[in-house]
């Protein structure tokens, strides 16, 4: 069996999942029980110099021609559109789609779900949450019978690494965000990232799936970094404490009783006993607490091209090991919002 793969968008991540379906389809191939075919690679100019050793006449501008013949959709392009129409259009038709649009699935996560649904298809976006680390699975499936109580964690690796970078040797934010910029880890727009939108975005997203229903973007408090000094990381090391970007989703209970979520991105002092004090560079790390298993902490690579497309390819292995186990994509992956809790106050 050969399964069709259409990949829209070939930046970092895009360049390197590109790499492993053609470098390693025969492994791949025996992984799973059929071949993935990389036909092509949506772009919106194929001229334009990038990454790597691809074929040329993989490179497509037009994206809904490429689509239309793909058993499985990978978008990495970013952004809220063409992004989402395309992923909807590919979920309708049945085609499962795999992504790390965290802005798009934050701002739209019901009508892709829903998507999918009509479409029999699965929508899977481990790489839109902490690079590598597999956390939405773990959330989502290993904890599907507990209670989470709070997600917890640094989930924006070029934050992490530029203040990280101030507190070690002193550096000028300016001076690496460019790093960041370089390596890879920045979102096209860096501002995404030091004003916190990323993570209040990841945030939103930990908290849907987390607490079974939906939370909306809007309802994050998101405060950035762009206001922290050198001087104020260097007062706080002064201090014996590091600062960290966290993302924090909890449930709530009020004087009544009544239940809620409350889910804020902010700069936050630590301690550096903390365990989260000792994420360093683009790494991030996230805490789960769940009523019957305790605590739990997932720790890996954060940003970048080839973490993130690790978390990719898991992805596009179990949509296809379903497919070829004769499951197609009809398998229910779809959490579907089971509760509608009161958003409470930051
Ligand atoms: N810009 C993001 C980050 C990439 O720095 O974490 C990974 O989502």
């Amino acid at each position: 069996m050969t399964l069709k793969v259409a990949l829209l968008g070939c930046g970092n991540v895009g360049s390197q999942v590109a790499r492993i379906l053609l470098d390693e389809q025969a492994e791949l191939a025996a992984r799973i029980g059929a071949t993935l075919e990389l036909t092509g690679i949506a772009v919106r100019n194929v001229d334009a110099p990038r990454e790597g050793d691809l074929p040329r006449e993989l490179f497509t501008t037009d994206a809904e021609g490429l689509i239309d013949g793909a058993d499985v959709v990978i978008e990495l392009m970013g952004g809220l559109e063409p992004a989402g129409t395309l992923i909807k259009r590919s979920l309708n038709r049945g085609a499962s789609v795999v992504t790390g649009n965290k802005a798009l699935l934050a701002a739209q996560l019901p009508d892709l779900t829903a998507a999918a649904h009509t479409g029999g298809a699965q929508l899977l976006y481990e790489a839109a949450v902490a690079g590598a680390i597999p956390i939405l699975r773990p959330i989502r499936e290993s904890l599907a019978g507990d209670h989470i109580t709070k997600v917890l964690g640094i989930v924006n690796g070029t934050t992490n690494f530029i203040l990280d970078a101030m507190d070690t040797h002193g550096s000028q934010f300016e001076d690496v965000l460019a790093e960041a910029q370089r390596l890879g880890y920045a979102e096209a727009d860096p501002t995404a990232d030091v004003a916190g939108h990323d993570a209040a975005a990841k945030a939103a997203l930990l908290a849907s799936l987390a607490f079974h229903t939906t939370f909306d973007l809007e309802n994050v408090y998101c405060e950035g970094i762009t206001e922290i000094s050198a001087d104020d990381v260097a007062a706080a090391a002064d201090a014996g404490m590091v600062v960290k970007l966290l993302a924090i989703a909890e449930k709530t209970t009020d004087s009544s009783g009544a239940e809620g979520i409350n889910v804020r991105v902010h700069p936050t002092l630590l301690s550096r006993q903390h365990p989260l004090a000792a994420v360093r560079g683009a790494f991030n790390a996230v805490f789960v607490e769940a009523e019957n298993a305790g605590e739990l902490m997932f720790y890996g690579q954060g940003a970048g091209g080839a973490p993130t497309a690790s978390a990719v390819m898991g992805d596009v292995v179990s949509i296809a090991r379903d497919v070829a186990a004769g499951g197609g994509a009809a398998k229910e992956a779809q959490p579907r919002p089971t509760r509608a809790l009161d958003i409470a106050e930051s």
